[in-house]
């Protein structure tokens, strides 16, 4: 990994160190107020029979969306590179195992998940790097697993000096739809669902990407029976 991948990973870190314990409140069930995302999540869990693994990739502190996906029958393990999250994560997500790492490097094994799901984690990746953790993605799924990510959509890329009202230095990112599609293209999956969806609060001129991708299940090396 290069200096500006690794000093970008130290300041998410420090930064959500500090912003663990504001980021709780807004966020511990946001998801449940938000329709569009249930139905998507929804749809997104029907893929896995139950007991099917999830990997919660920037899980965050209250990791509502692994919880989503855990209520619904999966064995989720949260990510994330923040050792304050996690420690919050934990207490607050009894059945759902958590470590704390890189997602980009981390020591997961290849091929163990059914299923990923990024809600905007990928945001704090330089663009410029973002093959590294597109292709790690690629590497800890299964064969015919699916990687689900939701972001922001527009143009900006670069530091911002304060986090939740915190001052600190963060990379932060939005995205356009074929950026997103690129990035899936690129490590080799296979778009499944790519969607635009404007805020339903009228005062929120905001717009969210979310997109599926499937890695191509294994093809046997061996020729099929007459
Ligand atoms: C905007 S928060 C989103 C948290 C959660 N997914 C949610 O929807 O509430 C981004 C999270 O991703 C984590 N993160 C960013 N880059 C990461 C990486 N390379 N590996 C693991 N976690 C990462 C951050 O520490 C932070 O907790």
């Amino acid at each position: 990994m290069d200096g500006y991948l690794i000093s970008c990973n130290l300041s998410t870190r420090h930064s959500y160190n500090l912003v663990a314990d504001r980021y709780i409140d807004p966020f511990l069930d946001e998801i449940r107020k938000k329709g569009y995302n249930q139905r998507l999540l929804d749809l997104f869990a029907q893929r896995f029979p139950d007991g099917s693994l999830i990997c919660d990739a920037g899980c965050g502190p209250s990791a509502h969306i692994g919880r989503y996906l855990f209520d619904k029958g999966m064995k989720v393990i949260g990510v994330d590179i923040s050792d304050r999250c996690i420690a919050m994560a934990s207490n607050l997500n009894k059945g759902i195992e958590f470590i704390c790492d890189d997602i980009a490097q981390s020591d997961l094994i290849t091929g163990s998940f059914d299923g990923i799901i990024s809600y905007d984690s990928i945001i704090h990746t330089p663009k410029s790097h973002m093959n590294i953790l597109f292709d790690a993605f690629y590497r800890i799924l299964k064969p015919g697993g699916s990687l689900m990510v939701a972001v922001n959509a527009g143009l900006g890329e670069g530091f911002q000096k304060e986090l939740l009202g915190i001052n600190t230095e963060i990379y932060i990112s939005c995205f356009s739809e074929a950026e997103i599609r690129n990035y899936f293209e690129t490590a080799g999956f296979a778009i499944d669902l790519l969607e635009i969806k404007k805020s339903c609060n009228p005062m929120i001129n905001n717009e969210r990407i979310y997109a599926i991708g499937i890695k191509p299940p294994a093809t046997s090396i061996f020729p099929a029976a007459r």
